[in-house]
């Protein structure tokens, strides 16, 4: 009775009494197994950073079968007899990386890296499968659709993929490291073992006997237990198993815990697919991946491989190929999940077959199973029929529908719909339509609209009655998120499916009567234009990220990886529900203590030396823990301790806070209260930005005003992938040491000390690398590692925590939302006289660093010569989250802001917005009015021949030509296309460095600034291998590979201050120089003494007998004025709107960007295409909803949509330009971390400019007047913000125009 498998080739035998069947395989690799490369994300099959590769041995065909799964859903006792593959298992660097490791390193496609293991896997798996055929390009794009990465921006990896495939061109591939022409060999033959030997020996069935995992053999078999199960007096809890996926969605069926654990997968009967003369019978355990091969294979039958190709769009590989059909379908019957494979089943006239104990075996169509009353537990589905159509005499059309936010997959879909018709002549004789996840109980027929179709024949008039007909029926449920657009959807596709029969007097020359046939996504393709400065060598080389391999294997370390220390207690958070109300007191559903739970920390516990503070900055401090009163939803509570992670999720879970809002005060929900309440916080004058020239004259010289129009921005969240993490663990004499997943280990250092009350001498704060950061780990891991520091010290035991997704989502807030109000005066030519604006920031309950905010606002908006700019600023305190810097925080609201202005001056103009942006481009004399010394020298100020080049390089002109045709001659899709100008001010602050050489001429580095992803370790590696290069002496060229840059640690290097700001890679390589420079001033004079040539090694043996100190520590501190300087770029992007959907298609970007002299072109290249990435994320799909109390409601990877590469431009280009030499930055360098970000704004305004081109053409159709041309475009634009524009009645209005104008 035991559990037996392998993980990467190892051994492992558990006795089935000492698993409880509840336990992951995620949970078992990263706390039981030495394989920590699989990392842990969302916990609901929704990135893919878990993903691991199960073979499975069939002794019968004696073959491997090999596909990917998430292990975070899938259950331990399920992989018995099976192996596992992690991505440290294809290769690491004890045993030789595997070639996609490396190909993932030298295509520059692993920032963070905390994403990188599961991508490997996941192609590793896509070229297994490939095996018989060959890799295709098409194939390589596929692999990693379903994963996560939220620092490259994806381009970079799947060049990576692609470089696997036997039909690309090499030219094609991206930037990469690899010598023209010739990548690293990948040998398919040497391919790793993913299924030993030694396990195929081993292959017998488990005898459960009374444990609760049971693995039945047949039906009987099943039934018999079920029957057990039922008549047992006590009524044994069951839960049937299949793929378990369904607990990504269900998360509580986690936590529940049942007496019977049934494993149904083992039954020859729902496993198999049986084709006979009437259609085909699949195994309800059949796995979603196996359907769509199956089905792919039956070509008779062409309605089937309609059926596939929308089941790919499925969740992801990682899901569907473990995910089973009835389980699926068992899920959308018995709970209302909005399923897709419902839908199209029931349009294809499925039924299924039901063995109840109470009623035996039952045959139903799927339309009565779906209407039946939920499912008992006690019930199975055995098989699901789908008939065969192609039989039948008449012509049969079938098609499938889904809008979703992410076009290939991984995404719910807001409507879906399947449409099955007979039809003769151009006549309908019958048909089925279906429609589903709208917000419906289940999937439906609109079995009214389809008695009304039958016998007629499709003429406009019949569709536009049929599609009032729908509008009764299909119908959200009260409360559906988006409840209108989902309506509108249903009539879009009806629409689009008939109408190839419309009988249609007319055939239009300018295509107005013939419909925009949808086409597949064009395939990824870039191109990439890096300068490389080879003046300062080994600096400016586009050196591959130091480490990237590592964590490509997954062995790279991050705060969760290390080891847990003996007696190990774990943390979770209690979050506040209520905006502002007395905490009475805690306690837990049912009046237990819930299993494993040892203690509640909450602020009583903070040392009596201590304070009750959970961060400390320059700006002040913070509550660590809510005392009598909660500020704001989602504000800590309390850390509640258990022994397991998991136990202390379940108790926080079950965590019942007693509040009381009697005698209180309303809480201030909005910006406008909070103004009328005077509840704002101080802006520090010298953080004031200062306004430009006098408003009023500019207004009263304006040809024309715009006055009091108002604008309103949400917010995003981070979705670093790895979420925030601390380790504390007690040491002697009441120290403390506490490693910390930050971005500023010295104020988490203060913030414990404060806490704790201990001097700052006993504690130290280590970080070796952040698995993304984006602002999101400055201040908001400083409560993080200092409850867990609260809870050690209490406890005297190591105290950890990994907060869940959503807690993360919930506890640590984003960018700050804000209502602008502006008045802007303009000329009739467009130029700009005068701009006025009043801005209310939500900054939330604490202040945060949300000071910082109104000068980044400014800063970026300053990018156009408003003529005189005038601001009023107001901070607001309110009852709601405290918001945090996220990557160009302000910035990139402000650079929106003037974009909307723009837009607006144009329309109001009804000129083009490039005319207006240009018009009001700075000269090099306005940039230093406006930016005063930060402008530079006037050869600094690249941005205007930037917006020329730029222009000419992506073809501007002409393709705005090419837009205006496409626009005249489509009437379902329409394209925008648009040019944006940046600027982005950065400052550079102190930080610190140290250099040491060892004896044997190895080179350890330390610096203040955290390694998140950047490539800040690659940089400075680069840095200390120039500045020692100076010495000359032979072994020089090759030192960067002597050099390790080895963790923060707050004990060792003081003073490390915070990275962020995007200047901290160029701070810490200065810091690094000048230590460097003090070691070659106490080099020099051996080498001089030498007389000759000398090695390094030899020189270093030399100092070292002649007792040279050979470790130098220094402080960068920027002393030029001014600290800040400009950063430029510019970004034309082109979209492709789809009126019936609102879908945006980022057709082409292209991208130029100033970084002046790069320290290294790769890694600047890298953080320009995922900045722009993350930025198209915050304008196009990163919907950020609260409830009306603050409380975050897209909490999870199912409600919160970061892009993926489905998502990205299909056409990305990228020209980095080298601006030359600037005496006062390191070594003439520029950032690149953040300001890349705002470039994504372009993609929002030519969503705009082809919104705006649907909204002419709906307001022609209805014959209405022109003023309807003034709208704003919020942010984020996601479909059902788009389509709203466009007209949610689009389809309505057509026919309507159609049959007046016929
Ligand atoms: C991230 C993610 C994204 C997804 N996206 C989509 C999507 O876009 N569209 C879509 O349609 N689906 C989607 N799904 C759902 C997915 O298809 C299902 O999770 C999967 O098919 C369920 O199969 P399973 O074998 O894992 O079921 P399980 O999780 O094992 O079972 C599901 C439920 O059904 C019961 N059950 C299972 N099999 C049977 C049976 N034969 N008889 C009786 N009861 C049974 C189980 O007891 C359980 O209650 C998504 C899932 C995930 C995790
Ligand atoms: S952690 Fe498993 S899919 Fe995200
Ligand atoms: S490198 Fe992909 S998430 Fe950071």
């Amino acid at each position: 009775m035991s559990l037996v498998f392998a993980i990467n080739g190892q051994r492992f035998e558990l006795s089935l009494s000492s698993v409880d069947p509840s336990t992951t395989l995620l949970e078992f690799l990263r706390y039981q197994s030495p394989f920590k490369s699989v990392k842990l994300s969302c916990g609901e099959g929704g990135c893919g950073a878990c993903v691991v590769l199960l073979s499975r041995y069939d002794p019968v065909l004696q073959n491997v079968e090999d596909f990917t799964v998430s292990s975070c859903l899938t259950l331990l006792c399920s992989i018995n007899h099976c192996s596992i593959t992690t991505s440290e298992g294809l290769g690491n660097s004890r045993d030789g990386f595997h070639t996609i490791h490396n190909r993932f390193s030298g295509f520059h496609a692993s920032q963070c890296g905390f994403c990188t293991p599961g991508m490997s896997v996941s192609l590793f798996s896509a070229l297994l499968d490939s095996s018989s055929s060959e890799f295709t390009v098409l194939e390589a794009e596929k692999a990693v659709s379903g994963n996560l990465c939220r620092c490259t921006g994806y381009r970079p990896i799947v060049d990576a993929c692609k470089s696997f495939a036997a039909d690309v061109d090499i030219e094609d591939l991206g930037f990469n490291s690899f010598c023209k022409n010739s990548l690293p060999p990948f040998d398919s033959e040497k391919r790793v073992c993913s299924f030993p030997e030694f396990l195929k020996d081993e292959m017998k069935s488990i005898d459960s006997g009374m444990h609760p995992w049971c693995s039945p053999g047949s039906v009987e078999e099943l039934q018999r237990l079920l029957g057990a199960c039922k008549a047992n007096r006590d009524g044994l809890s069951v839960k049937l198993v299949a793929g378990n996926t369904s607990t990504g969605y269900y998360k509580d069926e986690r936590d529940r815990h049942y007496d019977k654990y049934v494993d149904i997968t083992r039954i020859p009967e729902m496993k198999e697919i049986r084709e006979n003369q009437n259609g085909v019978e699949i195994g309800a355990v059949v796995t979603i991946s196996k359907v769509i091969a199956a089905l792919i294979e039956i070509r008779v039958e062409k309605l089937f491989g309609k059926l596939a190709a929308h089941m790919e769009k499925i969740a992801a590989r990682f899901i569907r190929n473990f995910g089973s059909i009835g389980g699926n379908l068992v899920m959308a019957q018995r709970k209302q999940f909005p399923s897709d494979m419902a839908t199209i089943l029931l349009a294809a006239g499925a039924s299924v077959n039901i063995m109840s104990l109470s009623r035996g075996l039952e045959k139903v169509t799927l339309e009565q199973f779906l209407q039946g009353p939920p499912l008992e537990d006690y019930d199975l589905v055995l098989t699901i029929e789908i008939p065969f159509w192609h039989h039948q005499s008449s012509e049969f059309l079938f098609e499938t529908y889904r809008a979703a936010p992410r076009p290939n997959g991984s995404a719910l879909a807001y409507l879906n719909a399947a449409f099955l018709a007979q039809v003769k002549d151009r006549m309908v004789i019958n048909c089925r339509l279906a429609f589903g996840a709208y917000g419906t109980k289940h999937a439906i027929r609109c079995k009214e609209v389809e008695e009304f179709l039958s016998g007629k024949l499709i003429t406009d008039n019949v569709l536009s009655e049929a599609i009032t007909l729908l509008g009764k029926s299909v119908v959200p449920q009260e409360g559906t998120s988006n409840l209108a657009y989902r309506s509108s959807l249903a009539p879009g596709f009806l629409f689009k499916f008939f109408h190839s029969l419309i009988i249609t007097e007319k055939p239009s020359s300018n295509g107005y009567y013939h419909l925009d046939q949808p086409k597949p996504l064009p395939m990824l393709s870039s191109s990439q234009h890096v300068p490389i400065n080879d003046e300062y060598f080994p600096v400016g080389e586009p050196v591959t990220k130091s480490g990237a391999s590592l964590q490509a294997s997954g062995e790279a370390v991050y705060v969760d990886d290390i080891p847990a220390p003996a007696n190990c207690l774990y943390g979770a958070f209690i979050y506040s529900t209520k905006p502002y109300a007395k905490v009475k007191g805690i306690s837990f559903k049912e009046n237990s203590v819930p299993d494993g739970v040892l203690a509640v920390i909450s602020y009583k516990d903070v040392p009596k030396a201590g304070q009750n503070i959970g961060l400390k900055f320059s700006f002040g401090t913070e509550p660590l823990f809510a005392e009598d009163i909660t500020l704001h939803v989602g504000q800590c509570i309390a850390l509640v301790v258990a022994d397991t992670q998991r136990h202390a999720d379940t108790a926080a879970n079950l965590a019942v806070v007693e509040y009381e809002t009697e005698d209180l005060e309303p809480p201030i929900l909005s910006v406008e209260d909070a103004v009328k309440k005077s509840s704002l916080f101080e802006i520090y004058p010298f953080l004031y930005p200062q306004q430009v020239g006098d408003t009023s004259k500019g207004m009263s010289e304006a040809d024309h005003r715009i006055l009091s129009s108002e604008i309103r921005l949400g917010s995003q969240y981070f979705f670093y992938m790895e979420t925030q993490t601390a380790l504390a663990v007690p040491d002697e004499d009441n120290s403390i040491v506490v490693y910390s997943s930050c971005q500023t280990p010295q104020y988490v250092h203060s913030s414990v000390a404060a806490c704790l009350g201990i001097p700052e001498n006993k504690v130290r704060i280590i970080t070796r690398r952040v698995g993304g950061g984006f602002g999101g780990k400055a201040v908001k891991a400083m409560p993080v590692a200092t409850a867990c520091a609260v809870a050690a010290n209490k406890l005297q035991r190591p105290v950890r925590t990994y907060v869940n997704r959503k807690t993360d989502m919930i506890m640590t807030g984003g960018r700050h939302p804000m209502k602008i109000t502006y008045s802007v005066g303009f000329k009739s030519t467009g130029k700009i006289t005068a701009l006025e604006l009043e801005i209310l920031i939500d900054a939330g309950a604490t202040l945060g660093l949300s000071m910082l905010i109104p000068s980044n606002i400014i800063g970026a908006l300053k990018k156009y010569n408003w003529g005189a700019l005038s601001f009023d600023f107001k901070l607001c305190k309110t009852n709601l989250l405290s918001k945090a810097i996220m990557r160009a925080p302000g910035d990139v609201q402000g650079t929106y802001i003037a974009e909307a202005i723009i837009e607006n001056v144009a329309s109001s103009l009804s000129l083009e917005a490039d005319t207006i942006r240009k018009i009001n481009l700075h000269t090099y004399e306005s940039l230093a009015l406006f930016y005063k010394d930060g402008a530079g020298e006037p050869h600094e100020y690249t941005l205007s021949s930037m917006w020329d080049k730029l222009g000419v390089s992506s073809n501007f002109e002409e393709r705005v030509s090419i837009v205006r045709e496409f626009n005249e001659s489509n009437i379902w899709r329409k394209r925008g296309i648009s040019r944006v100008p940046i600027i982005y001010p950065v400052s550079m602050f102190a930080t610190p460095g140290r250099v040491s050489v060892l004896s044997d001429g190895t080179v350890v580095v330390e610096v203040g600034g955290i390694e998140l992803g950047q490539g800040l370790w690659t940089k400075v590696k680069q840095m200390a291998g120039y500045t020692l290069g100076l010495l000359q002496c032979d072994g020089t060229e090759e030192l960067v590979d002597k050099i390790r840059v080895v963790q923060s640690d707050t004990l060792s290097m003081v003073q490390g201050n915070f990275t962020g700001g995007s200047t901290t890679s160029e701070g810490s390589c200065a810091a690094v120089r000048l230590c460097c420079e003090t070691l070659v001033k106490r080099l020099k004079p051996l080498i001089d003494k030498s007389g000759g040539p000398i090695s390094w090694n030899n020189l270093i043996s030399q100092a070292y007998a002649q007792s040279v100190n050979l470790s130098a520590s220094d402080l960068y501190t920027p002393e030029e004025t001014p600290t800040q300087y400009l950063n430029y770029g510019v970004a034309v992007s082109e979209v492709d709107v789809d009126l019936v959907t609102g879908h945006t298609t980022v057709l082409q970007t292209d991208i130029l960007y100033d970084s002046g002299k790069s320290l290294n072109p790769a890694v600047d290249l890298g953080q320009i295409e995922g900045a722009f990435v993350q930025g198209l994320g915050f304008f196009m799909l990163e919907e950020y909803i609260t409830d009306s109390e603050g409380l975050v409601l897209t909490d999870s990877t199912w409600t919160y949509k970061i892009p993926t590469v489905d998502t990205i431009p299909r056409q990305f280009n990228v020209e980095i330009l080298n601006s030359g030499r600037h005496e006062k930055r390191v070594l003439s360098s520029k950032a690149s971390g953040e300001p890349p970000l705002l470039l994504a704004a372009s993609v929002h305004c030519a969503t705009r400019e082809a919104v705006k081109e649907a909204r002419k053409q709906l307001r022609m159709w209805k014959g209405v007047n022109d003023s309807e041309l003034m709208f704003q475009l919020p942010v984020p634009a996601t479909m059902p913000v788009v389509k709203e524009l466009c007209g949610l009645d689009i389809v309505e209005s057509y026919l309507e125009w159609k049959s007046s104008v016929n």
